[in-house]
């Protein structure tokens, strides 16, 4: 059986004392969850001080991009060893957000895992397609090209190890949810993709999450298919409320 894993991915959202008001209201809210691997993705600057509030439960922290450079000239940019330094052990890589505004592309999140693997972070891999291309019948083609991409060379251990996040663009902060009908479908695909670039124990063992307009509301019906193990949760997770609504779904 695989674990439950559910992410707040905090976006540019919270100035530092935002950020550890929520985190100890998570904390506290969260005392008795069991079964769940919990975590918390808060914007860089943040992320120390959300180490600092939640060190000595289980709840885990991860950033929300790193570079794939170990270190030097490259004004703005933060490395996997620099997120290891501050206590994380997760990194979101290729959002979507990601790859529309800030040229992110196959290649480049393939680098980036690579990084993050090397320095022990868990990437948390998204892939999803855009309204357009979902219109245009593409949703498997678009998911197959961003898994190979992103798997490109990584060894099957380190692949077992990895989370993917399928989020449609096109339900990414719109309120549109994807049915649990195209969320299992797309999930059972992408398993299938892992099966066969590695194996059945990888495909087995990897979790899926759904990520785009996940609520207390509508994380049940979700979370119960068969191949969606989790998710990553944009809006409502800056909200303590909302966050443990999903988690207790
Ligand atoms: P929303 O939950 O706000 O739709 O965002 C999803 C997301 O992009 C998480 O990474």
């Amino acid at each position: 059986m695989r674990k439950r894993i559910i992410a707040g991915n905090w976006k540019m959202n919270k100035t530092l004392d935002e950020a550890i008001d929520l985190a100890r209201a998570i904390k506290d809210k969260a005392a008795d969850v069991q079964n769940v691997d919990m975590i918390l993705c808060p914007p860089f600057t943040n992320l120390s001080s959300v180490v600092d509030v939640v060190k000595g439960t289980s709840i885990g922290v991860g950033a929300q991009n790193l570079h794939w450079e170990a270190k030097g000239a490259f004004t703005g940019e933060i490395s996997a060893d620099m997120l290891r330094s501050v206590g994380c052990q997760y990194v979101i890589i290729g959002h979507s957000e990601r790859r529309q505004y800030f040229g992110e592309t196959d290649e480049t999140v393939n680098k980036r895992i690579k990084a993050a693997l090397a320095a022990g972070l868990v990437p948390i891999v998204c892939v999803g397609e855009t309204l357009e291309e979902r219109e245009a019948d593409k949703t498997q083609e678009v998911v197959e090209t961003q898994i190979t991409g992103a798997y490109r060379d990584i060894s099957s251990n380190d692949a077992e190890n990895m989370v993917v996040a399928y989020e449609p663009v096109w339900a990414i902060g719109t309120g549109k949810v994807a049915t649990p009908q195209q969320a299992q479908e797309v999930h059972a695909y992408i398993r299938s993709l892992l099966k066969t670039v590695y194996s059945e124990k990888v495909a087995e063992t990897v979790r899926i999450q759904y990520g785009g307009s996940m609520k207390p509301g509508n994380a049940a019906e979700l979370l119960a298919n068969p191949d969606v193990d989790g998710g990553l949760i944009g809006g409502a997770s800056l909200d303590a409320d909302s966050f443990l609504g999903i988690i207790n779904a």
